[in-house]
């Protein structure tokens, strides 16, 4: 860190005023998002995309974000939702535990007539996590909180230059950021540090020289941005296997609703074998018939990549199938199929 006297001195208001200056002219325009100046946005909206954009890219969550608000407009219309409908609409943006926690918290604001304005009242709802409580805090309502994401750990790490690895290292980088966090204008002050760390302060090639915090920054001034934040190393993803089967009949493809809360619970499938048996075309089929290998899908979870080989069946006997639905080839797209069930649509469309 510099100590010149122009320099911006972390812990002395510098940082924030600084970055707030720098957001004053470049906030991106987001459509969740009160630019700065503006009435804070509807608590509803910040809440909703705050949950979308976890684990998920900004341009991914914009077209899933305006459906949201167009069949569910208001929490307590969400509420109101039927729960197979809210996970058809989520179908896609992945990590699916998410959208059953955001409908079991709607209904909880819902039932309470409004969400808490507090971080610790919101870290009372179901399924509402430390950095949704922060975020929906500082932006929704104003109030000063220490939001930590991805973008923001970098940017710290970087500034501070915070060299024990994640996760643990996040207790250290949660504390500096408490140190630079503002009491007012905290919501921008969030969202400034996550556009920083997409636009400026990047995971390669950080683009230190239009950095509004470059002279307070450990790193730079080190000559290394790019190690930081460091990270444990990575333990391999096991591959687990399994089957899924593509019965079809008069133009309609058998679909099952997975079991509840299990991976991709709630959500409307193919029937499979459970992802832990053979894929050499031998696992048990749901119903007896002709059935052929029509080649694997390959998907990454977060902890685990599947190999899903795919069986096709020519003629089979459907009086023994287990409870579920036949749905339209034609209109397969609207079932809300999660991605890796997705996939093997098109490969049996591909190959029948
Ligand atoms: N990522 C998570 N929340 C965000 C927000 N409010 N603005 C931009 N990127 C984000």
């Amino acid at each position: 860190m510099q100590a010149s006297g122009e320099s911006v001195r972390i812990g002395d208001g510098g940082v924030a005023a600084a970055l707030l200056g720098w957001y004053d002219v470049n906030a991106r325009r987001l459509p969740w998002r009160a630019l700065p100046g503006e009435p804070a946005p509807d608590p509803y909206r910040v809440w909703l995309s705050e949950v979308m954009l976890q684990q998920t890219t900004v341009a991914a969550v914009r077209a899933y974000y305006a459906k949201f608000l167009e069949l569910w407009p208001t929490v307590d219309a969400l509420a109101a939702a039927e729960d197979a409908d809210v996970m058809a609409a989520w179908a896609g943006l992945g990590y699916y535990a998410r959208a059953r926690n955001l409908l079991a918290c709607a209904r909880e604001v819902a039932r309470r007539g409004g969400f808490p304005r507090t971080e610790e009242g919101l870290r009372e709802l179901p399924g509402l996590g430390a950095y949704t409580a922060a975020a929906v805090a500082a932006i929704a309502f104003g109030q000063r909180a220490v939001v930590v994401d991805a973008n923001v750990e970098r940017v710290v790490s970087r500034l501070f230059a915070i060299a024990d690895p994640l996760p643990g290292g996040r207790t250290a980088i949660r504390a500096a950021t408490d140190t630079i966090t503002p009491d007012q204008r905290a919501g921008d002050f969030a969202q400034a540090m996550m556009d920083l760390g997409s636009s400026i302060c990047t995971v390669k090639a950080p683009r230190c020289l239009l950095c509004p915090l470059a002279d307070s920054c450990a790193a730079r001034a080190a000559g290394t941005a790019e190690a930081y934040p460091v990270k444990a190393e990575k333990k391999a993803k096991p591959t687990r296997t399994g089957t899924a089967f593509w019965i079809e009949q008069d133009g309609a493809v058998f679909l099952v609703q997975r079991e509840g809360k299990g991976m991709l619970g709630g959500m409307r499938a193919l029937p499979d074998d459970g992802w832990s048996a053979r894929t050499d075309g031998h696992a048990t089929p749901p119903v007896p018939g002709e059935w052929r290998p029509a080649g694997v899908v390959r998907h990454g979870f977060t902890h685990f990549d599947l190999e899903l080989q795919l069986m096709l069946c020519g003629s089979a006997d459907c009086a023994s199938l287990p409870p579920g639905e036949f749905w339209p080839v034609d209109t397969v797209e609207a079932a809300g199929l999660p991605t890796v069930f997705a996939k093997a649509a098109r490969l049996a469309l591909a190959n029948r």
